[in-house]
């Protein structure tokens, strides 16, 4: 094991008759930015609540730095933390608002004045120091909170949607903002997002939760490309789903039939037997088209049933021939017009199995 800074060991939690986590275990290392992500009420929220000390547990350990602090309040756990709905405090100016949890520990004056500057300076806001949070703009609020949470140099920093209630341009600056400050303090960050795109730029892993459980965790490559159940290859991105049984196996591949006609040559990528059950997820961005067959494992004639221009890739909608595959093609020197007939070319190495 390697610096494990926060663990969850056997965790549950219910409000009333009503399980909300269930037996949930997660390790997280020291430095490590890990994102949580999954539907609305699977739990993502609570869990940050535990560890922050909002709520306690109905079962299992919490370790920070190998310690349990199931018992330890909430103040005395040098955790940071950013919520959407933790709102800054209306009646304090912006310098008020950073030194509060500084004064709360009880730290001299002249010290605050001096964290409270420092803070300010890392997020960019020094000049708006005597302003009330009533006098900033969504993004500077944000970044006030930010500071809030960082000025006591916790060693762990709980962010909920942090960045939830920003426009598309101020959002994109904040995620590198934070990216930044991770990598230059060396925090340890759990951040929880809506945001797919978000949570694959952000993280070094992602933890994808459903009902009260991690369903998988794994970098943001491992959770895109390899998933390992339908639900996360659902959830995550786009993609063509298609249900069949192996049929043929060889060293490197497998041929499968499909449970809507057709086969699939598909790659090994784990060991697989004939007529077990499988899953198999093809990422709209993997499927290639032309007129004549290109020379790949897989090529379907179909026919074009939509074609949508998105600025960066085109989005083809194809007929039953293929399944009624999504692509998305990147090279947009080409239309393909509704009624084209085309060769659709999947490479076997791109068609992932799940076993049912
Ligand atoms: N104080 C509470 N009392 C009772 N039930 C609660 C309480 N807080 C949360 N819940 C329930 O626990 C479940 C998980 O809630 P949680 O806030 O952790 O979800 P979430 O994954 O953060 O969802 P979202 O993405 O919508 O923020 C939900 O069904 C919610 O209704
Ligand atoms: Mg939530």
């Amino acid at each position: 094991m390697e610096d494990c800074h926060i663990r969850f060991e056997r965790i549950s939690k219910s409000y009333g008759d009503v399980k909300v986590i269930e037996d949930l275990s997660l390790d997280i290392q020291r430095g490590e930015f890990i994102s949580l992500l999954g539907p609305s009420g699977s739990g993502k929220t609570t869990l940050l609540m535990l560890l922050a000390g909002f709520e306690s547990e109905t079962a299992g350990k919490i370790l920070l730095n190998g310690r349990a602090i199931n018992d330890t309040p909430s103040h005395k756990r040098n955790i940071g933390v950013v919520f959407q709905n933790y709102a800054l405090f209306p009646h304090m100016s912006v310098g008020e608002n950073i030194a509060f949890p500084l004064k709360m520990r009880g730290m001299a004056k002249a010290e605050i004045a001096q964290k409270v500057d420092q803070a300010l300076d890392m997020v960019q806001l020094l000049p708006m120091r005597e302003r009330k949070p009533a006098q900033l703009s969504g993004g500077q609020q944000q970044r006030v909170a930010l500071a809030r949470a960082l000025v006591f140099e916790p060693e762990v920093v709980l962010m909920d949607e942090p960045l939830g209630a920003l426009d598309k341009q101020l959002r994109e600056r904040m995620q590198l903002d934070i990216r930044e400050l991770h990598k230059r303090l060396g925090l340890t960050i759990v951040f929880v997002t809506h945001d797919q795109q978000e949570a694959l730029t952000m993280s070094d892993r992602i933890a994808v939760f459903n009902k009260g459980n991690i369903e998988q965790i794994g970098t943001p490559r491992e959770i895109y490309d390899h998933p390992c159940t339908r639900f996360v290859a659902e959830f995550i991105g786009e993609t063509n789903l298609l249900e069949g049984v192996v049929e043929q196996v060889s060293s490197d591949k497998a041929v499968v039939q499909l449970a809507n006609g057709g086969k699939l040559t598909v790659l090994k990528h784990s060991p697989l037997q004939t007529g077990q059950q499988v899953l198999i997820s093809i990422r709209p961005e993997r499927i290639m088209l032309s007129e004549q067959n290109g020379g790949v494992d897989n090529h379907l004639p179909a026919g074009v049933l939509d074609s949508v221009y998105l600025g960066d890739h085109l989005r083809i909608q194809l007929d039953e021939r293929a399944h009624h595959f999504v692509a998305h093609l990147s090279r947009l020197n080409r239309e393909w017009p509704v009624g084209t007939d085309v060769v659709v070319n999947i490479n076997a190495a791109d068609c992932w199995t799940m076993t049912l």
